[in-house]
């Protein structure tokens, strides 16, 4: 992974939170009713419980909008002074026009320039950083960071091996330039980013696009749904969410030692366990929410934020890494100073 030899005044400060889940709640149980598995096998393999799902008429920029009301809400900002939304997802409402476009008219934030980033689990991390290039720059200075997914529209309920993992779910955030000098809570200290594209086949949704368009002689076989090597990816999500989040720490100046909450992307409580205990960290210095949703991709990390901050864990002045790691495969981590 390259590494920057260093990081601009950081100016950005996440100044409101939240999310916004599915009413429809989908047990273990439930699924065990349709593919072969069972309570038992998913908790200890990978921590989750329940998910939930969208319902049919709800799309993802619904989800996202719904975060992001809440996120200006708690923020105390209104529509007219979001000047940025970007929304990371890999379940679009369309192929275009973007989601984001479709949040802003939802939302009503018409002096908003509105676009999407993919890059999977890591969207949100990597919308953060695109934002906060823009706000670190001087080009606007209040935005909505949102991750969504409506996973369960690319689930295939056949296969066992990746229907038990996914749910849907939106997170948001709104951050705002903090002038230099000022002690504002919220701010991001540093980011990092990788990807490896030559791994790109070991967890992508193959079909439904340009490489491979369903047609009645493939659509049999579901191209258009989640394929994933689980063990690779697995051992890969270890490797790299450690090494971003020690290069984050480390540009931010600090250490493990530092670090209050960790909110680690919510995808299997054994690579949460292993990243932190190779970190040092303790259970409770480590958010963990997938026993209730699962892996809802981009959403994870802002719905876990909103909820760690509803919760009250998050004091002013803790530190707070944020570490990622989806398809690509792509990689991200921050340090921020609540
Ligand atoms: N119920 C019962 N048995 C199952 C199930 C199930 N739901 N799924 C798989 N099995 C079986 C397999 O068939 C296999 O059986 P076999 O040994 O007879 O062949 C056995 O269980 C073990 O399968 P593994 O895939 O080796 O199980 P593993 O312990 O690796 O757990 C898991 C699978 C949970 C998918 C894990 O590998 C994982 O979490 N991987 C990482 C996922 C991830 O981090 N994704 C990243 C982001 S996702 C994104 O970017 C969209």
């Amino acid at each position: 992974m390259s590494k920057p030899s260093s990081q601009p005044f950081c100016a950005s400060s996440i100044i409101g939170t939240g999310s916004y889940m599915p009413e429809k709640v989908m047990t273990n149980e439930d699924i065990s009713k349709f593919v072969d598995t069972s309570d038992e096998w998913i908790t200890t393999r990978t921590g989750i419980k329940e998910r939930r799902i969208a319902a049919a008429d709800e799309a993802t920029s619904d989800l996202a909008s719904e975060a992001a009301r809440r996120a200006m809400a708690a923020a105390g900002v209104t529509a007219e002074e979001i000047q940025l939304i970007i929304v990371a997802t890999v379940t679009p409402d369309m192929f275009f026009p973007s989601t984001a476009c479709f949040v802003q008219k939802k939302i009503g934030a018409s002096n908003a320039v509105c676009f999407d980033v993919s890059a999977a689990c890591s969207g949100f991390l990597y919308a953060l950083q695109v934002a906060r290039h823009f706000i670190n720059t001087g080009n606007r200075t209040t935005a909505l960071v949102i991750g969504a997914e409506k996973l369960s529209s690319l689930v295939n309920w056949k296969d066992r091996n990746t229907c038990v993992l996914f749910g849907d779910g939106a997170g948001a955030v709104v951050i705002r330039r903090a002038e230099e000098g000022t002690d504002a809570s919220g701010r991001v200290l540093s980011t990092v980013m990788g990807s490896d594209g030559n791994l790109a086949d070991l967890l992508k949704v193959p079909g439904g696009a340009s490489f491979c368009p369903i047609t009645p002689e493939n659509v049999a076989t579901r191209p258009n749904t989640i394929h994933m090597e689980g063990r690779e990816t697995f051992k890969h999500a270890v490797t790299r969410m450690l090494e971003a989040s020690q290069q984050a720490l480390e540009i931010a100046g600090l250490t493990a030692a530092d670090v209050a909450l960790v909110i680690p992307h919510q995808a299997n409580a054994r690579i949460i366990g292993a990243i932190a205990e190779r970190l040092g960290l303790p259970p409770e210095r480590v958010f963990m929410n997938l026993d209730k949703y699962g892996n809802t991709s981009a959403a994870t990390i802002p719905v876990a934020l909103d909820e760690a901050n509803k919760a009250g864990r998050l004091n002013k002045g803790d530190v707070v890494l944020l570490v990622a790691f989806g398809g690509g495969f792509t990689w991200a981590s921050s340090v921020v100073r609540w």
